[in-house]
């Protein structure tokens, strides 16, 4: 059964009404979700009441950035960054906007996410549908000030050969620079074709190397913003080390551990309508293996390296166990999408009575 808070409204009524929107169909619901998060941030007035009532504070002091609370949202829900004042309103410490591309596309064919709710998991292969850095950025640009930090995950344009990833990267980088607070180098979603490639240590390293000096270019002398780089679930332990080690040769800020895994172990549903989809499985299913790799980033960075906890957190104590396995952060989706905005509000209360095991970075 999904997490529910007592008396949620989310889980009693709103979830339901969701789930049925468009005969069922979970991209419709996502668009309505968006839409109408889209809506209450044009209001200041109720965002602003509903944080003082929805937010729980739990600051922490991560890469050199002040979180309010240890909760984020995950990258992909927000891909073109319209809600942020929304995500406020709901009690998120910070929100991470994209995947974005250089060039805007329109990701795979439809259908392309399917809900499997007995494993309380999502199965997608969305293909970076986005706007395009340049149209974040001036969404960025004209909106209001975020009252949380914003991260900025950038990806491979699909038309991008891999042979000019670099090139690609950069230019969203460039373009987006003055409006994130952190960015994510995006290596690990399963569906851009080539993309997962990028974790091979030496184009990791070339990439990695080549967006950490663009950022100190663009930090003309002061300190550049934080550049994190996003993997995957699938990676062994070996590939995993190399990660790391080229993190520190290449000054980048942190890890976020992880994307969607291939893996269908764990999955209540089998069938071809559902568990057999192409694409990238997350929520419950996850769990144990995001926190495998949070917790092996921590150990073989010596704590060095801050890590950002994300995969499978379906319930508060699944969010701090992650902290506990030396997230400084956490990030959710799936779960946010079975159990709604009292996860946030959970995971943040247990992280601040279990007094932030983790704490400042
Ligand atoms: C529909 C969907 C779209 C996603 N899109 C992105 C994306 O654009 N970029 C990214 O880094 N991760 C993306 N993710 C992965 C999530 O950010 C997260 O890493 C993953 O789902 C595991 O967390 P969860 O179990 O809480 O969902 C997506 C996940 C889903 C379900």
């Amino acid at each position: 059964m999904p997490y529910s808070a007592p008396y949620s409204l989310y889980s009693q009524l709103v979830r339901k009404v969701l789930f049925s929107l468009g005969g069922g169909d979970p991209e419709i619901a996502h668009h309505r979700t968006i839409g109408a998060l889209r809506a209450l941030g044009a209001r200041p007035g109720p965002v602003a009441a509903l944080r003082a009532l929805l937010a729980v504070p739990a600051p922490r002091t991560v890469f050199g950035l002040r979180f309010p609370n240890p909760v984020g949202l995950a990258a992909g829900m927000d891909k073109d960054g319209v809600a942020l004042p929304g995500w406020a309103a709901l009690g998120f410490g910070h929100v991470e906007v994209g995947t974005v591309t250089w060039h805007p596309q329109p990701g795979n064919p439809l259908p392309r996410l399917y809900r499997l709710p007995a494993s309380e998991a999502l199965i997608n292969r969305m293909g970076f549908n986005n706007a395009g850095a340049r149209a974040l950025a001036q969404r960025l640009r004209t909106g209001p000030t975020p009252s949380m930090p914003v991260g900025i995950s950038i990806g491979k344009s699909k038309v991008t050969p891999v042979a000019e990833a670099v090139e690609d990267y950069r230019s969203s980088l460039r373009a987006l620079y003055p409006y994130g607070d952190y960015f994510a180098v995006n290596v690990s979603s399963p569906n851009t074709p080539g993309l997962r490639g990028l974790q091979d240590r030496a184009l990791l390293d070339d990439l990695l190397g080549e967006l950490t000096t663009e950022a100190r270019a663009l930090a003309y002398g002061g300190r550049p913003k934080p550049v994190l780089v996003k993997i995957a679930p699938d990676l062994d332990d070996a590939a995993i080390g190399e990660v790391i080690e080229v993190c520190a040769a290449r000054s980048v800020a942190g890890v976020i551990a992880t994307n969607t895994t291939l893996s269908r172990d764990g999955l209540a549903e089998r069938d071809v309508a559902t568990g057999a989809q192409a694409g990238g499985l997350s929520g419950r299913p996850l769990a144990r293996r995001a926190r495998e790799v949070v917790a092996f980033v921590h150990r073989e960075s010596a704590g060095t390296l801050p890590v950002i906890g994300v995969g499978g957190i379906a319930e508060p104590s699944d969010g701090l166990r992650l902290l506990d396995a030396g997230a400084s952060l956490v990030q959710v989706y799936t779960g946010f999408v079975y159990a709604g905005p009292a996860l946030v509000r959970g995971i943040s209360r247990a992280a601040r009575a279990a007094g932030a095991a983790s704490g400042d970075r």
